[in-house]
C-alpha cells in the first residue's frame, strides 16, 4: 500500500488496512535507518509488528506491562519506568505504539538518547489523543513539546497541525532534522495516525 506524506496521508479503518499501513511505515523506517538497527518497541503487545517487520532487525527488546509469553526478549513494566533506567544506546529505532499518546515515551527519548551528529534514528508514533482534544485538553507532555496550554478551542480540528508541532519540539529537543516522515491516519472516531519518523542529528 502507498504511504502518503503528512498533508495528504492515506486514510485507513483499524483493520486490515491499518494494519498494512503500520506495517509499511515500519518497513520504510528500519530500511532507513539500516537492518543493523537495534528496535526498543515500548508498547510490544501481542508482536504483531515483531512478527511482521522488527524480527528482521538485527536484534529487538520490547516492554510492556503485560506479560507476554511468546520468547521474545521483554521487560514487563511501565515503559516509562523501563526507558528512564536502561541505557537507550544500543536502540536506534524505537516503536511507540501506544492506544493514546505516545508523547511521554518521546519525551523520554529525547532527554535520555543523545543522537550523534549525522546518525539516523527511527521513531514509530502511534497517536490517538484526539479525545483529549475534543475536550479541548491539551495533554502535559504535548504542552512541553508544542507550548499549547489547555482551552483552546476547536482543538479537535487542529489535530494534524498539532501533531506537526509536537514532532518538530521534539526534533529540536533532540537536536535532529526531520529527515524523513510517512503518515497514514485511521478512519474512525479514534482520529488514530501512524506516523514514521527518520530523524538525523545536527552537527
Ligand atoms: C496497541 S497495543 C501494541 C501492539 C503491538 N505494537 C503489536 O505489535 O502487537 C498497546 C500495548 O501497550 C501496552 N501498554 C500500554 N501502556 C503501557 C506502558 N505505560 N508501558 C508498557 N506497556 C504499555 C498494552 O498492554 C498493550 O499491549
Amino acid at each position: 500500500m502507498s504511504l502518503r506524506n503528512k498533508n495528504n496521508a492515506v486514510k485507513t479503518d483499524n483493520n486490515p488496512q491499518a494494519f498494512r499501513a503500520k506495517v509499511a511505515i515500519r518497513r520504510n523506517v528500519l530500511d532507513a535507518v539500516g537492518r543493523g538497527a537495534g528496535v526498543f518497541d515500548a508498547f510490544a503487545g501481542s508482536g504483531e509488528m515483531y512478527s511482521a517487520v522488527w524480527k528482521d532487525a538485527k536484534h529487538y527488546t520490547g516492554c510492556d506491562q503485560k506479560p507476554q509469553r511468546d520468547g521474545r526478549l521483554l521487560f514487563c513494566a511501565d515503559n516509562r519506568r523501563v526507558m528512564r533506567a536502561i541505557d537507550l544506546r544500543p536502540f536506534s529505532v524505537f516503536d511507540f505504539d501506544s492506544y493514546g499518546s505516545p508523547w511521554v515515551q518521546a519525551i523520554i527519548l529525547a532527554d535520555r538518547r543523545r543522537v550523534a551528529p549525522g546518525e539516523l534514528l527511527g521513531l514509530v508514533l502511534t497517536e490517538g489523543a484526539g479525545f483529549a482534544y475534543k475536550s479541548n485538553i491539551v495533554p502535559e507532555a504535548i504542552a512541553i513539546l508544542t507550548g499549547l496550554r489547555t482551552g483552546i478551542v476547536g482543538l479537535s480540528k487542529k489535530q494534524d497541525a498539532v501533531i506537526d508541532k509536537a514532532i518538530a519540539g521534539l526534533a529540536r529537543r533532540m537536536n535532529c532534522s526531520v529527515e524523513k516522515r510517512w503518515q497514514a491516519e485511521g478512519r474512525t472516531g479514534a482520529a488514530m495516525r501512524y506516523i514514521g519518523l527518520v530523524l538525523k542529528g545536527k552537527g
